[in-house]
């Protein structure tokens, strides 16, 4: 049992879908066990005062403001999370580093590489800077133990992987244009920055460093209604298939990242499969509770099928990173994983996080820009690249 937990004070800047999320993701942290820290939400910034009147019924936040400078100039804020359009990304999570204050940023931190370098600088020149970025899936119990089952070495030497980030929030194709569908909102990475980090967050943290990719990325829908309904262009890439080379113990595999905003049939689903020698392990948010292991094992009771491979179905119950009082065979949700993803990061910054699984580091944030710059480089040219990871 620890002593008592150290309180934390948070505030938001961007009070739109994310930073609610994470209000209400705050607001359950007695469903956590034996946590060091203890955050209350103080601080609310949005530049529209429209945004800050949901934060109202929140009793513990005192600063509502349309400056996230006041924010950062506030002695009483420990941690700062920001959820904005990714062109406002460098300037903010900058001035947040440079406050003093711990940040848990959103991706794709920065709205390109230079944005990306720029952040990681700030970082390395601010003593004590404590940085995380947002990336979710992971901490869904079944992606847990499939990255425990990947880490045992239960696979064997890594054939292939494919790690992929799909939805269909843009198969409406009469659907008004929005920042996530503009160039000099979102990024030239389109796709990739929305939806990258997702994908690459595990594939990173299992030390799966492409040596060599080739891209084919596409824009399926280049113009939607404006504010108007007249169409407008929307120049960013929809759909991102990277196809990438790793070597791990001297041997080279492909990895495949998928991200896609058009995906017919896929809700909002990351998916992990990973088939090796002596097995394979697959998750998909599709299926929530359930990961599915590849075993060879004999079964003599098979009869002359005793040798044949099976995929075995394993439930898992909704037990993530760190435990919490809801009932162990209950299913997890998403709003159970932003829980864990905040619980890891206030754990890692506290030093408690010990071999949990961890939020994204800026170092991980960082390469995938390096990478995305090898993927359009790829798609422009026809050519396999070797990323720039100097
Ligand atoms: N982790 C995830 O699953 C996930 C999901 C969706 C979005 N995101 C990321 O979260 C970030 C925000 O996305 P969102 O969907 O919440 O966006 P959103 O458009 O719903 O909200 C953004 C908010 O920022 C406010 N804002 C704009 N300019 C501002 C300024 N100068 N100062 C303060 N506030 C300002 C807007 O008024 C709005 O309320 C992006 O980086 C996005 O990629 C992450």
């Amino acid at each position: 049992m620890n002593a008592t937990p150290s309180t934390v004070n948070v505030g938001i800047v961007g009070g739109g879908l994310m930073g609610r999320e994470i209000a209400a993701a705050l607001r359950r942290w007695p469903a956590l066990i034996d946590h060091p820290a203890q955050p209350r939400l103080t601080g609310v910034a949005d530049i529209n005062p429209e945004a800050l009147d949901w934060f109202r019924s929140i009793d513990t936040v005192q600063t509502f403001v349309t400056d996230y400078r006041e924010l950062l100039a506030d002695p009483n804020i420990d941690v700062v999370y920001i959820a904005v359009r990714h062109d406002l990304h460098e300037q903010m999570y900058i001035d947040t580093i440079r406050s003093g204050k711990h940040l848990l940023a959103e991706k794709p931190f920065g709205i390109d590489s230079a944005a990306g370098d720029a952040i990681l600088r700030a970082i390395r020149e601010t003593p004590d800077s404590f940085v995380r970025v947002s990336s979710e899936m992971p901490f869904f119990p079944g992606a847990q133990a499939a990255l425990g089952y990947i880490r045992s070495g239960a696979i064997g030497r890594v054939i292939e992987a494919r790690s992929a980030f799909l939805h269909s929030s843009d198969f409406d194709l009469a659907k008004p244009l929005n920042w996530k569908r503009q160039e000099k909102f979102n990024g030239k990475a389109g796709v990739m920055n929305d939806l990258g980090l997702h994908a690459w967050h595990v594939p990173l943290r299992l030390g799966w460093v492409p040596e060599r990719l080739y891209a084919v990325l596409q824009n399926l829908v280049p113009f939607r209604p404006g504010p108007d309904g007249q169409p407008l262009e929307c120049d960013t890439w929809e759909n991102a298939s990277v196809h990438a080379s790793v070597k791990q113990d001297g041997y080279d595999f492909p990895i495949t990242v998928e991200t896609k905003r058009i995906d017919p049939g896929e809700k909002n689903t990351w998916t992990l499969t990973v088939k090796g020698l002596d097995g394979a392990v697959s998750f998909s948010t599709k299926e929530p509770k359930t990961f599915r292991v590849l075993t060879r094992e004999t079964q003599p009771a098979l009869g002359a099928l005793a040798d044949e491979q099976r995929w075995q179905s394993i439930d898992v119950g909704s037990q993530s990173v760190w435990p919490t009082v809801t009932g162990g065979i209950f299913e997890t949700g998403f709003s159970d994983t932003i829980l864990q993803m905040w619980a890891a990061f206030l754990a890692e910054r506290a030093g408690s996080l010990g071999a949990r699984f961890g939020c994204v580091t800026p170092d991980e944030a960082w390469m995938t820009h390096r990478l995305y710059d090898a993927a359009l480089a790829s798609h422009e040219r026809q050519s396999v690249e070797v990323p720039n990871l100097d």
